[in-house]
């Protein structure tokens, strides 16, 4: 209501008129728009408000040239005033709220600007103190430096955005395949047969001092949510899981986190491991087709900028089919490659960083899958092939071009026979009696994989270490966020 009776009043006025408006009207009047409404176009000629922080100043001799970022897209909306509206206070970094008219732009670089009737300095930023100066493109080691203040930049602003984007593909490709989200829990005593190392939960605190087990049992922070699932299957058929994992690993490296996000689904009914390929790869397809769709600005600063010639991989990556290859086949490719590996690529052994770079290499810098890994290699859920004298499970692994491991699945062992063999035989039996009771009561041939979220970030992005596609790397002693 009140949006339309300013479209009609200011769309007949000219900027003389607006101006003449009494201030108490021109504020009943004022349509608020985000940075990224205002480039639309759709309000050209309304009195609007931006909100934003400035990312340049140009002050000339009769006007003033702003451009004002307020996250809602990569592009800065350009701000053109007279120069009796020039402020000291008006610096790259401070908070503003600009007033004024939309116009169509005679300039080239951008469709519409705004003529500002108002600008108010709303938090002022000290140039020199601030860490980003204008005119520099700081690298992203450089901004991780400042974990606080990093969204201020346009490469992690971009970041954010499609990390979001890519959270909604997800959750829209599983709602569009049947798939029932299930918040599965974050704490929990379950370890998921040595996923991963595990973080303990305790209270503190004087008060919980005598505690011996606040949960009753040991509880810790969820490594994954693949046996929660998988108990969820039993019922819904299709079902998934999306959040917060954690793995006390204390590495360095630029592909692992203590808290990652993990995308897990569980599949009942299934006849093969192909069942669950298709969902990874129709997953990976839709998820990076929607971000290069619905993030091309934000996607094209990365791959341009930030990671020069990564498109090309991308787009590489999406023409064919993602082949698979068995593990063993794997094995022979590493064993007749001319690469000298640290670790040693026999029958048997557990496929490292170094191996999985040369498989994705050898097929092309595609993704790729690996299935049926060695049966000793998996945990005790995974499906027995039954095969040898080399014995394997239905395990697939997916690897991705600069990140290696992307997903992890398998086959579960739905046959109640050998599934409490395998449990007796490592004593795990009255531990996993409720997960045999899942193979007692309606058991169904089933499979899950789980997908590292920030890895797949860094796949589609090109980014080479896991804390620049996270929203706050931890922990830096300067700001303990
Ligand atoms: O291969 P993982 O350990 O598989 C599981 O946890 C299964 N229980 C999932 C399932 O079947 N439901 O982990 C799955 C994926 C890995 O392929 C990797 O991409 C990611 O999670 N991941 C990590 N990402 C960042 N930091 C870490 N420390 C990670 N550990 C695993
Ligand atoms: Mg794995």
């Amino acid at each position: 209501m009140f949006q339309a009776a300013a479209k009609t009043l200011s769309s007949a006025s000219t900027s003389s008129v607006s101006r003449g408006i009494s201030s108490s009207l021109r504020h009943y009047c004022e349509k608020r728009l985000r940075v990224s409404e205002a480039l639309s176009g759709a309000d050209l000629g309304t009195n609007v408000k931006v909100q934003g922080w400035v990312r340049s100043v140009r002050p000339q001799k009769t006007n003033l040239f702003l451009h004002v970022n307020d996250g809602s897209s990569l592009q800065s909306l350009q701000v053109v005033a007279g120069s009796e509206l020039n402020d000291p206070s008006l610096t790259f970094g401070s908070a503003v709220e600009v007033t004024g008219i939309l116009k169509k732009s005679p300039r080239q670089t951008q469709p519409v600007e705004l003529e500002a009737e108002q600008i108010q300095v709303v938090g002022k930023c000290n140039p020199l103190d601030f860490p980003f100066k204008i005119k520099d493109r700081h690298s992203l080691e450089y901004i991780r430096q400042f974990p606080h203040l990093r969204c201020r930049t346009n490469a992690f602003s971009s970041l954010l955005r499609i990390r979001s984007e890519a959270t909604a593909a997800i959750h829209s490709y599983f709602k569009e395949n049947g798939f029932l989200q299930i918040h599965t829990p974050i704490i929990t005593s379950n370890d998921c047969e040595g996923a991963g190392e595990l973080f303990q939960v305790e209270p503190s605190g004087p008060e919980h001092e005598e505690d011996e087990n606040y949960f009753s049992v040991p509880a810790f922070l969820t490594v994954s949510g693949q046996l929660h699932l998988e108990v969820m299957s039993g019922a819904f058929s299709r079902v998934y899981t999306f959040g917060p994992t954690f793995r006390a690993e204390n590495s360095q490296s630029r592909r692992h986190l203590a808290e990652f996000y993990m995308v897990e689904a569980e599949v009942s009914f299934t006849q093969s491991l192909e069942d669950l390929t298709k969902v990874m790869e129709g997953m990976f397809r839709s998820a990076t087709e929607h971000v290069l769709a619905r993030c091309a600005e934000d996607v094209d600063l990365f791959h341009k900028h930030v990671t020069p010639g990564h498109r090309g991989t991308v787009e590489a990556m999406m023409k064919r089919r993602f082949p698979v290859i068995t593990y063993s086949e794997a094995i022979d490719i590493l064993n007749s490659s001319s690469e000298t590996f640290v670790f040693p690529t026999n029958w048997g052994c557990d496929l490292q960083t170094e191996h999985e770079k040369y498989l994705v290499k050898h097929c092309g810098n595609t993704p790729v899958f690996v299935t049926d890994y060695p049966y000793d290699l998996k945990p005790f859920y995974a499906r027995d092939n039954l095969d040898g004298p080399k014995h394997t499970a239905a395990a697939v692994d997916l690897l991705v071009p600069g990140v290696g491991e992307l997903c992890g699945g398998s086959l579960r062992e739905e046959r109640l026979d050998l599934l409490s063999a395998r449990l007796e035989a490592v004593g795990l039996e009255e531990t996993y009696s409720w997960y045999l009771d899942l193979r007692r009561f309606g058991s169904v041939p089933h499979g899950g994989f789980g997908l590292g979220f920030d890895r797949f970030l860094q796949c589609v992005l090109g980014v080479d270490n896991i804390k620049d596609v996270i929203p706050f790397p931890r922990f830096s002693h300067s700001c303990p966020l």
